[in-house]
């Protein structure tokens, strides 16, 4: 397992041990039964606040505009994304995101920022877009990554 690899697990395990109670309590906003990112759990005008937010707010200057990477950090298009999130709740991924970035300033964007980033992550890597229901830190634990439609 490469580094990179073993810290996402890990971290993926503090998610796990910690914030079991947290999501038990937010279950009733899930999506009841969990869906997959196929059936569309953000809207477009979601995304488009998150391209700004992600602009605005610092990451691109590390991820690239389009989110193909820079040296300073790595592309969240193909390659390490999704790969690494399949079989992974969209909750765990945006939890992941709030407990680490900005590196140095980790969680200093407010939830429905985050969950606006991760809608553009979601639509940058083709994911559809829903008409209707927008991807909220409530709901995400109950929308499951997957390579194909189910
Ligand atoms: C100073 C540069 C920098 C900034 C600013 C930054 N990131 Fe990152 N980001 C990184 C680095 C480096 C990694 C790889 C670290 C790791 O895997 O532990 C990373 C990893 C990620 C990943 C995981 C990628 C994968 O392959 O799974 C996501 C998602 C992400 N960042 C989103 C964001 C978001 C959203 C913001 C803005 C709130 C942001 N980053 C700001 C440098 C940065």
């Amino acid at each position: 397992m490469n580094r990179k690899l073993a810290r996402i697990r890990n971290g993926i395990l503090a998610i796990a041990l910690g914030g079991g109670a947290l999501v038990a309590a937010s279950s009733a906003f899930s999506f009841d039964p969990p869906v997959t990112v196929w059936t569309g759990v953000y809207t477009d005008v979601q995304a488009d606040r998150g391209m700004a937010t992600f602009t605005s707010r610092g990451c691109a200057g590390c991820h690239g505009a389009d989110m193909n990477g820079t040296p300073g950090g790595p592309g969240l298009v193909r390659g390490g994304f999704p790969l690494l999130w399949y079989d992974k709740s969209v909750g765990e991924f945006m939890d992941w995101i709030v407990a680490n970035m900005p590196p140095g300033n980790p969680g200093s964007l407010g939830p429905s920022e985050y969950a606006d980033i991760v809608a553009q992550i979601l639509r940058a890597n083709g994911f559809p877009a829903s008409e209707t229901i927008e991807l909220t830190p409530e709901n995400a634990p109950g929308a499951m990554i997957t390579r194909a439609t189910p």
